[in-house]
Order: C-alpha cells, then structure tokens, then sequence
C-alpha cells in the first residue's frame, strides 16, 4: 500500500519518489488575492512584515485557498538591509528605493553585521507563529548577494544596472567588500528562519540575469557560494533562483543548491542538461500565461508537466511571480491540475 507521503515538496526537493507533483507559486501572497487587499491596508509593505500576526495570517492566504505544497514567508529581500538599518523603503508599485545609495567604503559601516534578532526579531516571530499552524513546509528565504547589492547601489529599481556594474569593473575590492557583508547578512537571516521553524529556504538573485556567465562566475559565484555554504549543515533543502538566468543555470547549481529555478524561456530539459541531472528543478509556467486565462494555462502547463516527466526531482511553480491582476480561480485549478496529472515515478 502507497503511503501518504508528508511532504511531497521536500520529497521532490530532495530527488526522492513523490505521490503527486508538488507545486507552489512564487508570490503566492499579494495584490491578486482579494483576501490580501483586505487586510494589508495601505502602509509601507514593510510595516506589514514588521506585525508577526498579520504576517503570518497573510502566508497562510494561499495555503489555505490554494491547498498548495508549500508556504512562502510573507517578507521581502529587503528587510534585513532594512531592519539594520541602511535606509531602504518598498515603494508601492516600484520596488524597493533607497534614498541614499551605496556608493564608497565609508558606506559599508551602514551595514553592521547583521543580526536577527536584534535587528529583525518579527521575522522570527511570524515563522514561529506559522511553524504551529501549517501543515506544509515553510519556505524560508534571502534576496541573493548580487540582487540585494544591485538594490543598494542603484537605489532603485533597474534595467541595466549600469551604476551596479560600474562599481563591480571600478572597484572591485570594494564590490568583493559589499558582496561578501550581504551574504553574512543572507546566511545570518537563512539560519535564523530555519531556527524558528522554516523547512526550506529559497534564495533570490533574482537579477542575475543581467550578468554575463563569465562576470558572474568571477564576481558574484563566491559570494553566493558562500551563502548556500553557511547554511548547508542546517539539513533543509536550498533552491536557488534567477529570472532570464538560461545561461547561468549550470553556475546557479554550481553555488551549492539542491533545487534550481528555472524561468519560462528555458525548457526543462535544456535546464536539465546545463545543470548535469545534479539538482531538482523548480518551474517553470510563464506567469503570463496564467493571466491570459485557463485555456492558454491548461495547455502550457501540461507542456511544462510532460516537460518534467523524465526528471527526478521537479517542483511546478511559474517563472517568476504571480502577476497581480491573475485571476485566483485560475491558479485553484492549475493547483488541481498538477496534483492530479499522474506522476511517472508512480
Ligand atoms: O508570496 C511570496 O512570494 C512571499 C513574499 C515575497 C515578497 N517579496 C512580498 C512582496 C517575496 C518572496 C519577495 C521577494 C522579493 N522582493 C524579490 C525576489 C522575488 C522576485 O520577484 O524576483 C524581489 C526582487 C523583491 C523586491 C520587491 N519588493 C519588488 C520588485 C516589489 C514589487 C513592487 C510592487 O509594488 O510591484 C516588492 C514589493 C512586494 N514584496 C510586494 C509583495 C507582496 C508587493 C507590494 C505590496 O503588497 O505592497
């Protein structure tokens, strides 16, 4: 008799045999759901994050609505830099923006090293809360080196990141510098989600596709290494992720994670391949297609499930976030979709 298995999510992180394909969305919380809107009220997001019960309350929105495999922490990428206090904000429908950027050495002492509890204890908090009331996974999660520091450097959101790039040719001991201090901050804030309670972490370089394999290799791989290094002992499955990262998929793995995402303009085999069979792959539905209705997302994604047939490991989610003018009954039917699309491995 077949089991039930407790967690077809870590099981599938970890290349282990699965009874459905799991799935989860990034971005599963936020603006599309209706429940959201309802109770985020019109502050900073960063407020929001700050009140553990409301936090945690808002993780829970699409567990609940969606019955999907995992949980994601409501946070964001900045709130560590945030809680240390450099000086960032989220401006609504922007992004984050920093009113003073990084720009010389003299800016490293705003980002004393970095700790949890002190400096985000709320985080913490809500993964406590959470850890007594999911019964899925907890994904807890950091914005990677290079996409936090493009962030600091760019203060704000952008598309070519020149200032970034400008500082990482110009000055070089100053970028290893800066890299380097952000992922203690990732690795400090990874051990202390996963202390309290999360069973998983993702880690965002969300923007790292921007960078040529060569430059990444050379100037953003060993601080990322680092990052997945510092929390390897902690036993939960890593998954490492980017957006327009084809070419880097093989370094993305090479970092030390056990789980790659994959965006929509890769197919899964080709990720396969670039990243040698060594790691369960995470993705990868064009978000897009999910807001042009069901049609269009019924078909893409039992491309993307036939696509995944022949790996062992494979977590479906979207290329990226969902967008928030996605219809929610749109995404409850994909979720019923993937769990019930019989698995090969069965
Ligand atoms: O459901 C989840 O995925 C968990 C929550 C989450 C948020 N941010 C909440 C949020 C996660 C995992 C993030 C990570 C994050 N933040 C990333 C990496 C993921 C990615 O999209 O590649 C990045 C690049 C950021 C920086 C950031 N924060 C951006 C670009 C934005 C969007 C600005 C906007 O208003 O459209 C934010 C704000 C933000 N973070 C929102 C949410 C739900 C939307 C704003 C809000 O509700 O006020």
């Amino acid at each position: 008799m077949i089991q039930p298995d407790p967690s077809p999510f870590l099981d599938a992180c970890r290349r282990q045999p699965v009874s459905h394909t799991p799935v989860w969305f990034m971005r599963q919380a936020g603006r599309h759901l209706p429940e959201y809107r309802a109770v985020r009220g019109s502050g900073s997001i960063l407020e929001a994050i700050a009140r553990p019960e409301l936090a945690a309350e808002i993780t829970l929105q699409p567990v609940r609505r969606y019955g999907v495999d995992a949980a994601i922490l409501y946070s964001d990428i900045v709130v560590p830099v945030h809680g240390a206090g450099f000086g960032v904000d989220i401006a609504p429908g922007v992004g984050p923006v920093v009113a003073d950027p990084f720009r010389t050495a003299a800016d490293l002492d705003r980002l004393p090293p970095f700790n949890a509890d002190e400096h985000t204890p709320y985080v913490a908090e809500t993964v406590r809360i959470l850890a007594k009331e999911l019964e899925v996974p907890l994904i807890g999660f950091a914005g990677a080196p290079f996409t936090v520091a493009s962030y600091l450097i760019e203060g704000r959101p952008s598309k070519d990141y020149v200032l970034t790039k400008t500082l990482m040719y110009n000055d070089p001991l100053l970028w290893v510098a800066l890299l380097d201090r952000l992922a203690d901050y990732a690795i400090a804030s990874l051990r202390s989600q996963v202390g309290a309670g999360a069973s998983a972490v993702q880690v965002f370089d969300s923007w790292a596709g921007a960078l040529a394999p060569d430059d990444y290799r050379r100037y953003v791989l060993p601080a990322s290494t680092k990052v997945f290094a510092g929390v390897a002992d902690l036993g939960v499955p890593r998954i490492h992720f980017g957006v327009t990262t084809g070419e880097l998929l093989g370094l993305l793995a090479e970092a030390g994670a056990d789980v790659v995402g994959v965006d929509w303009r890769v197919p899964l085999a080709t990720a396969a391949e670039r990243t040698g069979g060594r790691v369960a792959l995470q993705g990868n539905l064009d978000p897009a297609a999910v807001g042009a209705g069901w049609e269009a997302t019924e078909v893409k994604a039992l491309e993307v499930l036939s696509a995944a047939a022949d790996l062992s490991g494979h977590i479906f989610n979207l290329g990226h976030g969902v967008l928030p003018t996605t219809d929610p009954s749109v995404l409850s039917r994909l979720v019923e979709l993937v769990h019930t699309t019989v698995h090969p491995s069965l």
